[in-house]
């Protein structure tokens, strides 16, 4: 008998932290971990180089047909790949973060990425982080998380994070940033963030990144047993 793939489903909030949890888990469990954001994230940057309206339904479509996404290992490091040129830092500055929810709200974006996401974790074990993966990718996997912390402590890591990377933005800027994702991510008609039923909620705002990975693997051990 083949034994089933297992999926790790950790949805949630922006900048609460759900990569690193998914990152330290799947390291952890030698699992594949799939940051479905950063797809997202590369497809605004894709429309914003090439002017893609937003509205039309035509664009979108070429466009979509010409994106191709891939994932790579570069020391340790997962790198984002857009048509084979490495975005990961691109994906993560302001002009991608402010497009990104209008981008991940349009149905067409969303199909496409959601067949992508489900065909990395076909025959895999995986480890996906995102907004819809519990409820919409993969409404069947083992272990689903919803992630949420504080808004203001959300905003002060982001903050800090962009500054340490030398952005010039203020406190103000990013949490007005996250104010807005939360409201169009879980307020879109596709795919609203929204914590599925099943799915265990960790609130980090006053955890360690130590305590949130204990949390999780007890979780999985829970399950598994
Ligand atoms: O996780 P992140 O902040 O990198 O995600 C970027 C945006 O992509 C976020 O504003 C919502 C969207 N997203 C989504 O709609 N569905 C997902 N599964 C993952 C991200």
């Amino acid at each position: 008998m083949t034994k089933k793939n297992i999926i790790i489903a950790i949805d949630g909030y922006s900048s609460c932290g759900k990569s690193t949890v998914a990152k330290a888990l799947a390291n952890k469990l030698h699992y594949v971990y799939v940051d479905s954001g950063a797809m997202y994230r590369a497809v605004t940057l894709y429309f914003l180089r090439n002017n893609i309206d937003f509205n039309s339904e035509k664009q979108i479509r070429q466009a979509l047909e010409n994106i191709h996404i891939d994932f790579h290992k570069e020391q340790g490091a997962t790198r984002v790949l857009l048509n084979d040129e490495d975005v990961s830092d691109e994906i993560r500055q302001m002009p991608v973060s402010e497009n990104v929810s209008a981008v991940s709200a349009i149905k067409e974006v969303r199909s496409a990425m959601v067949k992508q996401q489900q065909k990395m974790g076909a025959r895999k074990n995986v480890v996906m982080d995102g907004r819809d993966i519990g409820t919409a990718v993969f409404p069947h996997a083992q272990i689903k998380i919803f992630m949420t912390a504080d808004p203001k402590i959300r905003a002060e890591r982001r903050y800090l994070e962009l500054k340490n990377k030398g952005e010039n933005i203020t406190l103000e800027e990013v949490f007005e940033n996250i104010a807005h994702r939360d409201y169009q991510d879980t307020t879109r008609k596709e795919s609203p963030l929204v914590r599925a039923d099943d799915a265990i909620i960790l609130d980090n705002t006053d955890m360690t990144e130590e305590e949130q990975l204990r949390f999780v693997l007890e979780k999985v051990e829970e399950a598994n047993s």
